[in-house]
């Protein structure tokens, strides 16, 4: 099997690109490369409109391909022909897929290549909208979207924003590295599907007044890898996320809090209904006693301050001391020393399932960081024993992805 969040994620994946005629095309050079960063071949097809928008010369450079624009070209027949491409594909890509392209598939038309490798092909089609926000809510596009989606098309898209001619609203393409992200998901051997993943992640805020607080350096991105991964798998996955600079995964539902309190509530009351409960949040163990009512103001008399602080409740170990539909309990350990010990330690006192434990003392690794290497350890119980794995260092995208292979195996005993 394909190793799991692998940078060649897409490897031996073969894509049907079709492009029809909107401005996104331009973004069609960028989407395809990154296809093919990942292992993925990517064919193109190109409308006729489309060509008005980006240049089959460039589609070509970038695919390493002859671009397929014509039904009744006999040069191009004589080499992959028609039904052989619509047979060829493990996936067709429709991007940006304009109200018109939409419009004749799902009126079945087969009047240029492209619908007529829609028709025949019977890989599954994903259709990434891209128009004007107009046309989009047009009850005419809106039913055939609906009529596409009913036939299992994926409708990957639209978002809201800012258009191309000026208009705000729905009907922009995704972003290409969303459909690439969603192209990975769409091939990921589904390991959880039917599963359910709490994750906590990112940092919390302890306020001291209305204006300050005391905080850390987590970035989240461990935790949102994570769940990244664990939807990809398959998973229904709730992400409880402290206040980070990073956007919600695709397929992620995710709660928002500031403090320890706030983050223990949220989770505290979402335990029993999932199965696998993740705590990668780096929660303030202590907070200010008081929250000052206004803000603390410098005095001229006083040269030093000090403020009470009182511990915080520990969220992983209240879950994993239910008795009642207790989740599978993971925690962290990011420690500067001494970090098997520490992390067995904690493992033990609050009786986690498994632990991951990061050395944090080490440049380029783990907080604020892209990348991590981590040990996982994992207790005795009765269905499994003790042991330990070593996942070197990588992107916390692929740690992400085998956090979760662990987890998989573990609890599925
Ligand atoms: O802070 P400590 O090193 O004990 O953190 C170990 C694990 O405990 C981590 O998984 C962290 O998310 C969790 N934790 C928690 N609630 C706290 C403190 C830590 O869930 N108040």
């Amino acid at each position: 099997m394909q190793k799991l969040g692998n940078e060649q994620s897409l490897a031996g994946k073969k894509i049907l690109l079709g492009i029809s005629g909107g401005i996104a095309a331009y973004k069609c050079a960028e989407l395809t490369r990154r296809l093919i960063e990942r292992g993925a071949q990517v064919q193109v097809v190109m409308t006729h409109a489309a060509k008005e928008f980006i240049t089959p010369l460039t589609m070509q450079a970038v695919s390493g391909r002859p671009v397929s624009d014509s039904l009744l070209d006999p040069a191009a027949e004589a080499s992959m022909g028609h039904i052989e491409l619509a047979k060829w594909a493990d996936l067709v890509l429709l991007a940006p897929a304009t109200a018109d392209l939409i419009a004749r598939m799902a009126a079945g038309m087969g009047n240029d290549l492209l619908t007529t490798l829609v028709l025949a092909s019977d890989a599954p089609i994903a259709v990434s909208p891209a128009m004007n926000q107009q046309m989009y809510s047009h009850p005419a596009t809106q039913e055939n979207i609906q009529t596409l989606s009913r036939r299992g098309c994926l409708i990957w898209g639209p978002a809201a924003g800012e258009q191309a001619c000026g208009d705000v609203g729905m009907g922009r393409m995704l972003e290409p590295m969303q459909l690439v992200g969603l192209c990975e998901s769409f091939f990921q051997p589904k390991l959880l599907a039917g599963r359910s993943v709490l994750i906590t992640a990112g940092p919390t805020r302890e306020a001291i007044d209305p204006v300050r607080y005391i905080t850390n350096h987590s970035s989240g991105k461990m935790g949102y890898a994570i769940a990244d991964a664990a939807a990809k798998l398959g998973a229904q996955v709730t992400l409880v996320s402290g206040p980070v600079a990073l956007s919600t995964p695709n397929g992620v539902q995710r709660i928002d809090v500031e403090s320890a309190q706030d983050m223990f509530d949220a989770t505290t009351s979402n335990a029993n209904s999932h199965d696998i409960f993740i705590s990668c949040a780096a929660v303030a163990d202590y907070r200010p006693d008081v929250i000052a009512k206004q803000k603390i103001k410098k005095t001229d008399e006083n040269n030093d301050m000090s403020i009470h602080m009182v511990k915080n409740p520990d969220i992983v170990a209240t879950i994993a001391a239910m008795t009642e539909n207790r989740p599978f309990t993971v925690g962290f350990a990011a420690e500067t020393q001494d970090v098997e010990h520490y992390a067995r330690g904690k493992l033990q006192k609050k009786n986690l399932d498994m632990i991951c434990a990061n050395d944090v003392s080490v440049e380029g690794q783990g907080f604020n960081s892209s990348d991590n290497a981590l040990y996982l350890y994992w207790k005795d119980t009765d269905k499994w024993e003790a042991g330990e794995k070593s996942l070197p260092l990588d992107s916390k995208q692929v740690l992400g992805f085998q956090i979760l292979e662990q987890i998989q195996k573990l609890s599925s005993l």
